[in-house]
Order: structure tokens, then C-alpha cells, then sequence
């Protein structure tokens, strides 16, 4: 046994957004949950495997665990600019501002400076899985790959693909971005790291032709499943220019379907303007949406109807989309979901239920897993999954929050998502292999 704490857990399962669990014990072989269980029951565990009792660390009063936290959709690439440059709408912001940020990626030692940076801040803000954009450079996009190797996050990386309708020092030929996407493919294989996969990563279909397009659907069926990620209805303007870039197909959801790219591990980001079919589509194909409010607010994009999406049942992960984003935290994201819903609760009818804070911290942790589809590894606490968590500390001497002492379990979570931050997250576990113990890595 490596590890056994005793305390407070709290993570989501398909029945409940929230589930608590107070003095219970967890015990982790080998990476991996081998029980989740109450005193009692603990007692016979230990005695039947022989447990050392004197290893179990106890949780002191204010320290829980939860699941480490996944970011779906996050472009690591534009990391420098998070924090600025939120002034203009999707297009120009990208012509004016991201293209020209991402063509600098081309020099491997400006990337791996920001790669550095970006893939230290998500793990110290508790991201123990993110989907990565890198750009069009195939080293660079290596890159990053080889730093959450080094690093121990748990990783899908994509080598970004773009040939059409973009700056002229920032886009590739058909050819080389397939052959470039291929080499990515191979390097990442050869890292020999489970925690980190190659993603087939078109930009979106206004950047991509049709052979493009296709071309990438075949190499992800080829490797055997390989994840996709994109953008789709994130903005109107967005929405109706690729409509007139592909008349022949009467939705943005049946186009990228059309070249294979809809698939059971296709993580689409934004699905602000969906129309009934586009769900429709979604659902038939397990395609899963990646939930971006703190870009969809900042970019003016729109407000996703969250309640609507769920309803639709469609798998729904959280996404900071760095830097239409402003936050590499996931907490963030939490915080401006609920923001955003009850914003949008404001001009519905009383029957609306906004999603709560629960649901949203689902979707954070056991929902991305699922849009991911690593629901088997990781998402929550349950046996067998490898643990990925998150020790929070709210008694911290620098806690940015107070506590009174007779807070509540929720309450607890919930002041940790609202006033918590990094300073709160004491430790950072990825398949059982700490990285962090109080904002130092121990790698
Ligand atoms: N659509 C295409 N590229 C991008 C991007 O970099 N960020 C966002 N938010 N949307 C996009
Ligand atoms: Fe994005």
C-alpha cells in the first residue's frame, strides 16, 4: 500500500453532483484506488491486507480531498497573452492578437519557456489533466509534450492544423501539416508516457480545406481512436462564415461529422449557437462539449445554455481557453459557469433552474474525464480508477479565505471554489505519484 488517508472526500458520481464522505478511508496501491471505505469496514480491510495502521496520514479539520481537476480545452501556446488583449470579438482577436503570438512558436526556445510556465501554473492551480492546443510547429508542439512528461500532468497535446485563410508566416500547406501531424504523432508515441497522448487538433473549420479536414479524420481512425479537438458555434460571425465555406452541409456539426471528426473522443469547444440536430448529432456520434464561460463572457461570444446542454445529455466538460480566457484555473471556470447560468436564469422564466455550483464542479472533474473518455481512469474516487486528486487546505497562514470552524462539508468545497486558491491547494497527485507539496514540485 502506498498511500491511506483518513478524513473527508468529496467528488461526483453519475447519481450525485456531489457525494461527501466523511471519515472514511482511502487506500491507494500502486497508483491506483484500491478502497474507498468507512471505519468499520476499513478494520477488515486492514486486516485482511495486512496494513500497517500506523502509515494512515489523518486529515486535520479544514483539509479535504477531491479529484484532481481537467481542463478540456486550454491553448497553451497563448499563454503570454492571458491576462490582456480581450478587447476585440473571436476573428480580429485572432488575426490581431493570437495568430501572431503563435507564429513565434516556431522558435523552439521562446516555446519551451512559455510551455514551462503554462504546464507549472495549470498543475500548481490543480489541473492534473488538460487537453492542450500547442500551434502548427511539430518540435515545438513535441515540446510541450516532452515538459508534461517531465512534469508528470496527464496530457492530451495537439499539434495545431491550419491551411487556409490565415496569416502568411502563420499557416501550413495541406502536405506538410498532414506529414507534420503524422512526425507529432510518432515523437509523442515515442515518450512512452500513458499520461500523455497525441491529439488530432484542426483549428476550426474556417482555417481548415476539406482535404485537410478528411485527411486528419482518416489519421485518427488509423491510429485506432485517436482524441480530436476544435472549436464550433462559438460566435455568430464565426458560425455563418463556415456555413458559406461548405454549402453543401446544412450544419457546423454535420461538417466535421462528414470527415470523421465527430467521434466518441471529440472534445468540441464553446457549442454556444447548437441547434436541436447539432445536439442530435452530438449525442449519436458521443462527441462532448467543452464549456469555455470565462472565454464566451471576455471575447463577447454569447452565454452557453448550460441547463439546456445537460438536459440534451450530452457528455460537457470545463475548459479555461487560455487566454479567451483569462485563467489558467479551473476554479475560475467553475465560478464564471455559475455566473454565467444564473445571468442567464435572469431572463427565463421561474421554472429555469440555473446549474449550481455542484453540478458545475461535476463537470470540472467526472464530466471532463468523460468528454475526454478517461472516465475509466480517472473523474472521481471510485475503486480501481488510477488517483488523480487534489489535497485542500483551507487553514493555510496565506489562505486568501477564512473559515469559522463550524462550516459545513459543502460549505467548505464551496468557499474553496469561490475564495480559494493555489495557496489552498497544499498537494497534487497524478496516478498516485505526488507533485506538488505547497506550490513546489517534486519532480
Ligand atoms: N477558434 C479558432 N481558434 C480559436 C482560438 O484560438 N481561441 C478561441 N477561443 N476560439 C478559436
Ligand atoms: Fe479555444
Amino acid at each position: 500500500m502506498d498511500i491511506i488517508f483518513f478524513g473527508t472526500f468529496m467528488h461526483s458520481t453519475k447519481e450525485h453532483s456531489l457525494q461527501i464522505l466523511e471519515n472514511h478511508y482511502i487506500g491507494i496501491n500502486d497508483g491506483q484506488i484500491q478502497f474507498l471505505t468507512d471505519k468499520e469496514d476499513f478494520e477488515r480491510l486492514a486486516a485482511k491486507f495486512s496494513y500497517n495502521l500506523q502509515s494512515v496520514r489523518h486529515l486535520k479539520p479544514g483539509q479535504f480531498l477531491i479529484p484532481g481537476l481537467v481542463d478540456t480545452h486550454i491553448h497553451a501556446s497563448q499563454y503570454p497573452n492571458a491576462g490582456s488583449k480581450m478587447d476585440l470579438p473571436l476573428l480580429d482577436w485572432l488575426e490581431k492578437y493570437t495568430f501572431p503570438l503563435e507564429a513565434k512558436f516556431s522558435d523552439l526556445e521562446f516555446a519551451e519557456k512559455c510551455y514551462r510556465k503554462v504546464v507549472a501554473r495549470t498543475l500548481k492551480n490543480g489541473t492534473t489533466t488538460a487537453c492542450y492546443f500547442a500551434t502548427i510547429h511539430p518540435e515545438s508542439s513535441l515540446k510541450l509534450g516532452e515538459i508534461c512528461d517531465e512534469y508528470g500532468q496527464r496530457a492530451y497535446i495537439g499539434k495545431v492544423s491550419m491551411d487556409i485563410s490565415s496569416h502568411s508566416n502563420y499557416t501550413e500547406t495541406t502536405e506538410k501539416s498532414i506529414r507534420d501531424t503524422r512526425w507529432f504523432i510518432e515523437s509523442i508515441k515515442k515518450l512512452n508516457n500513458p499520461l500523455v497522448t497525441p491529439c488530432i487538433t484542426p483549428r476550426f473549420a474556417v482555417n481548415c480545406s476539406p482535404s485537410l479536414l478528411r485527411a486528419l479524420g482518416n489519421i485518427a481512425k488509423e491510429y485506432g481512436g485517436l482524441p480530436i479537438q476544435t472549436h464550433i458555434n462559438e460566435t455568430v460571425r464565426e458560425r455563418e462564415s463556415v456555413l458559406k465555406l461548405f454549402p453543401k452541409h446544412d450544419s457546423y456539426a454535420h461538417i466535421y461529422e462528414s470527415f470523421g471528426l465527430l467521434t466518441n473522443k471529440t472534445v468540441m469547444a464553446h457549442c454556444v449557437y447548437m441547434n436541436d440536430c447539432e445536439f442530435d448529432t452530438f449525442k449519436e456520434t458521443e462527441a462532448g462539449i467543452s464549456h469555455c464561460p470565462t472565454s464566451n463572457t471576455m471575447l463577447q461570444s454569447g452565454i452557453m445554455d448550460l441547463r439546456k446542454s445537460l438536459d440534451k445529455g450530452v457528455k460537457i466538460g470545463l475548459g479555461t481557453d487560455i487566454s479567451g480566457g483569462y485563467s489558467a484555473s479551473v476554479q475560475a471556470a467553475i465560478r464564471d459557469g455559475v455566473g454565467a447560468s444564473k445571468t442567464l436564469g435572469m431572463d427565463k422564466s421561474k421554472s429555469y433552474k440555473p446549474v449550481d455550483f455542484k453540478e458545475l464542479f461535476r463537470l470540472a472533474t467526472l464530466g471532463g474525464s468523460k468528454v475526454l473518455g478517461l472516465d475509466d481512469k480517472i473523474g472521481n474516487f471510485k475503486v480501481g480508477k488510477e488517483f488523480d486528486a487534489l489535497l485542500i487546505d483551507l487553514t493555510v497562514t496565506d489562505s486568501p479565505c477564512d473559515i469559522f470552524g463550524d462550516e459545513i462539508s459543502e460549505d467548505l468545497l464551496q468557499k474553496f471554489i469561490f475564495l480559494g486558491d493555489d495557496r489552498n491547494i497544499v498537494e497534487v497527485y497524478v496516478k498516485g505519484q505526488q507533485r506538488l507539496q505547497n506550490n513546489n514540485f517534486l519532480c
